[in-house]
């Protein structure tokens, strides 16, 4: 590995003088530094990465041995080593019936009994064929969960609403009772089917709002409300502690991690809103990037691409962050989900063997949709002393065939912000801008120098027909295997997230405090603090 990161920065050294634009001297850059999976397109042409460089990164993804630590995953071995389990959340997509064991155990026919249920609990509560305790159909369904148990199907229910033909769908997750409060404040209990969604049906965020939505339900409806929730958990033994009825009840294993579990029953909010032939699509969307996944080649292998542009720019260039930039505001929460996908698989400072990383590990991940962010944080991506390498995603065709000039305005956007990044605009240009505007001598440099645009900021652009549920299912997970190949290459255990126990941990601590009893012992800005809190 040693030699191969010492190679990949000696070239590094050697090009990165150069600008990006200047590799299209080369007519076909557009054609070698692009390749497609399914009708999903990848463009890193906009990138400093050239033939040598993509052969070194081919040599990295062989020296950490990759191929081997993905055919461990897809086949159900026990690759999250500090919690001992398989990583097969690829399973509760996969197509056909071959079965796949887990301990000496195929896990197929359950995963396909369940998503049965699901289907068959979705179809009925569509149809009214299942009804809410005073004979009508819901109309509402609230999803209480957090962190994996909401993103997920929060950010795919609203990147999916073409499709929506069932319930309404809400999504609570935060703990601060505005979040319930509002939801609940719209609503009619007797219409509305709440779903508490959590893996280990402990976290004490959803077991707080789960209590608050039971609470709203028994004194709107005046009595006990078991027909009106439903329960999704791997620890299904716990969901008895809220009453749900077993039959809605759906489990999935200890093998799917939480920020990977949409596809199976934590997707059930999503299932519901756009039906199970529209969930099905979706998750063979999934299935054909996993097939890509594990069958192209890496120069031809979208997520493998996306993971060696995603360490090139973190790892040989330095830029500490990326920027998620979808052009289509159904994807507004894209962002989000990958911030938890990303930071909390990769935010890790020690390899698999407990020593300390020599390199550095996941960026830091952020975003907004296009055009949105234009007018908010372009102009640090433009014109900032940091270098931000930007994704662009953009739909050929919108779904508001009536509004096709305005989904033209959308890609011309698009496009002009990577152009814009690579291409920049420099001073003669710039003066030329100034004089135009009337200013001469001193006061035309200073102008001008305002106006330039260093240009040569990298970006890849991912590029598809319509956003459908098969595209949808693509790009998550080739983000999910991006993700994977990155951890795979630092050497890290991309499914554990010990980060995350500590404040959980000193929150309940301090409750207590909160509710005014005195500390023995605490930091100064602590107590400091919960004396400024305190509620008069
Ligand atoms: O706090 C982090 C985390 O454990 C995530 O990994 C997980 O997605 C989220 O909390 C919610 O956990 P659960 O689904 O068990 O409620």
């Amino acid at each position: 590995m040693k030699a191969c990161w010492a190679a990949l920065k000696q070239h590094h050294e050697k090009v990165c003088a150069r600008t990006i634009l200047s590799l299209f001297t080369d007519e076909d850059r557009f054609d070698a530094r692009s390749a497609v999976s399914d009708g999903l397109l990848l463009d890193y042409s906009k990138t400093n990465i050239d033939g040598t460089g993509l052969e070194l990164l081919c040599e990295l993804f062989d020296a950490a041995d990759v191929a081997a630590k993905r055919a461990a995953m897809f086949a159900g071995e026990k690759i999250n080593t500090t919690e001992n389990r398989a990583v097969l959340h690829t399973a509760l997509r996969r197509q056909g019936d071959d079965p796949l064991l887990v301990d000496g155990e195929n896990i197929m026919p359950e995963i396909h009994k369940t998503r049965a249920r699901m289907e068959q609990f979705c179809t009925d509560i569509r149809s009214g064929a299942i009804t809410a305790s005073d004979g009508t159909t819901f109309t509402d369904v609230i999803n209480i969960g957090i962190g994996g148990s909401d993103l997920g199907p929060a950010m795919a229910a609203m990147a999916m609403a073409p499709c929506h033909d069932g319930p309404r769908v809400h999504f609570v997750s935060n703990v601060d009772g505005a979040h319930i409060g509002d939801t609940l404040r719209g609503l009619e209990a007797a219409r509305t089917l709440v779903v508490i969604t959590s893996k280990t049906f402990t976290t004490i965020e959803t077991m707080t709002n789960a209590k608050a939505a039971i609470d709203w339900l028994e004194a709107s409806l005046g009595h006990a409300a078991p027909t009106h929730l439903a329960a999704v958990s791997s620890a299904t033994d716990k969901t008895q502690t809220l009453g749900i009825d077993p039959a809605r009840v759906f489990g999935f294993g200890d093998y799917v991690g939480g920020r990977y579990s949409l596809w199976g029953p934590v997707g059930l909010s999503l299932m519901l809103a756009i039906g199970p032939h529209d969930f099905a699509r979706f998750l063979a969307g999934a299935a054909a990037m996993d097939r890509h996944f594990q069958t192209a080649e890496p120069r031809d292998n979208l997520p493998v691409l996306l993971a060696m542009i995603g360490v090139w720019h973190h790892n040989i260039c330095g830029y500490p962050t990326r920027a998620i930039l979808p052009y289509d505001q159904r994807l507004s929460r894209l962002p989000a989900y990958f911030q938890q996908l990303d930071m909390e698989s990769n935010g890790k400072s020690v390899a698999l063997d407990g020593s300390e990383l020599e390199t550095a590990s996941g960026p830091i991940v952020w975003g907004e949709p296009g055009t949105n962010g234009q007018h908010a944080f372009y102009q640090l991506l433009h014109q900032g002393t940091a270098v931000v390498p930007a994704e662009f995603l953009i739909a050929a065709r919108g779904h508001e065939e009536n509004l096709s000039h305005q989904h033209d305005l959308l890609k011309a956007n698009c496009l002009a912000q990577s152009q814009a990044l690579m291409v920049g605009r420099t001073l003669p240009q710039a003066r030329e801008i100034a004089a135009a505007l009337g200013f001469e001598g001193d006061e035309l440099d200073r102008q001008a120098a305002h106006r330039v645009f260093v240009g040569n900021r990298p970006s890849i652009t991912l590029a598809y027909d319509k956003l459908t549920p098969f595209t949808l299912g693509q790009i998550i997970a080739m983000y999910e295997h991006r993700v994977f190949v990155e951890g795979a290459i630092w050497g890290i255990n991309s499914f554990d997230q010990w980060g995350v126990e500590l404040g959980k941990e000193l929150a309940v601590a301090l409750l207590p405090l909160v509710q005014g009893e005195v500390p023995d012992q605490i930091n100064g800005s602590t107590a400091g603090l919960l004396q400024a809190l305190k509620a008069t």
